[in-house]
């Protein structure tokens, strides 16, 4: 019965190579070891085996039901397509898709107004967030004692080395710049400025500034109202823009561009203090005494100067209602701003 055995497994395992689809593989496991299989057959036979031979025939007649069981099952695995339990991942599955990183509101706002003043012939021009107190305020016409140095109320660097601060505003880029470049130059200069401020909605103690600065023969006051309108328009649309006439130490005539509150319509919100408009942008002609300080002739040249507050734009631009949430690192509230 052993050896019986032994030549139905062999046999089993030739028929079942030779199995060309499932229906085959079907057909050879029922013959095998269905109930009426041939394995079945074999083993009722056993009761008609003398005592002796009957050892050990069972453990081997399970182990071999056993190996064609598994080999009947690998086989049917061939003709089958995967599924997912023959896998151990699901491919129906929706994939994790990778998260793209994407600038912050901020940049991509100086990004596409670097754009449009580059259509206007401007370049770019960087200065250091640590600035001298000379040239952030006194090259600027802000002498040291002027009550007009507490407008720029900042942080000062190490006592011992009093002249150094963190620069409350982009203009000494202008004065910077103006030590190794002869007029005509068409600037801007974005970066990163600090005042010693109480933060509410629309302040915070660490912002953006946009600088421009043009030096040219016969520019006025029209060509800085043009050239801040052409920005606006590229930014905003329409807008409602007022011109107000305001006071800094190194312009002369010196103007703010307020614009009306996108955020609440004009209405009055916490961002525009009620008032219905935010100042946008500080401006005007500049001073014949900082021509003088950049080494240009007030004779023969003429200049604007204008610093925009870039968060305030990007707040009217997006409809953020607070300063702060562009400072805040919060993915949740950055996540909104794929370009
Ligand atoms: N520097 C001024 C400020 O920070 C803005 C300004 C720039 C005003 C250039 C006039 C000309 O408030």
């Amino acid at each position: 019965m052993k050896a019986e055995l032994e030549q139905l497994k062999i046999e089993a395992f030739q028929l079942l190579n030779r199995a060309q689809d499932s229906s085959a593989v079907d057909a050879l496991e029922i013959d095998l070891l269905g109930r009426r299989g041939k394995l079945s057959t074999l083993l009722a036979r056993i009761p008609e085996l003398p005592v002796e031979e009957r050892s050990g025939i069972g453990t081997l007649a399970s182990s071999i039901r056993k190996e064609l069981q598994d080999a009947i099952v690998a086989k049917r695995g061939q003709f089958s397509a995967p599924t997912s339990q023959s896998l151990d991942f699901d491919p129906t599955w929706p994939g994790h898709s990778p998260s793209i990183g994407h600038l912050h509101p901020v940049t991509a706002f100086l990004e596409r107004s670097a754009d449009f003043f580059a259509s206007l012939g401007y370049t770019i021009a960087d200065g250091p967030e640590v600035e001298t107190a000379t040239n952030n305020f006194d090259r600027l016409n802000i002498p040291a004692n002027h009550p007009a140095r507490d407008l720029w109320d900042t942080y000062y660097l190490n006592p011992a080395r009093a002249g150094l601060l963190l620069r409350t505003h982009t203009s000494p880029v202008q004065v910077r710049y103006m030590d190794s470049h002869k007029p005509p130059v068409y600037i801007i200069s974005p970066g990163r400025v600090y005042r010693h401020e109480a933060t509410d909605a629309s302040h915070d103690t660490n912002f953006t500034q946009l600088e421009g600065l043009a030096i040219d023969r016969d520019l006025h006051l029209t060509d800085l109202l043009g050239t801040l309108e052409a920005f606006l328009k590229h930014t905003f649309g329409k807008v409602k823009v007022q011109v107000r006439p305001s006071f800094f130490p190194f312009v002369e005539p010196g103007v703010e561009l307020h614009m009306s509150c996108l955020l609440c319509g004009g209405k009055g919100c916490s961002a525009c203090k009620q008032t219905g408009w935010l100042e946008m942008l500080g401006a005007g002609m500049v001073h014949p005494t900082v021509l003088k300080n950049m080494h240009v002739d007030p004779a023969k040249f003429s200049g604007f100067a204008f610093g925009i507050g870039v968060e305030r734009m990007t707040m009217l631009l997006h409809g953020i209602p607070d300063v702060r949430l562009l400072l805040s690192g919060d993915q949740r509230f950055l996540e909104q701003f794929h370009y």
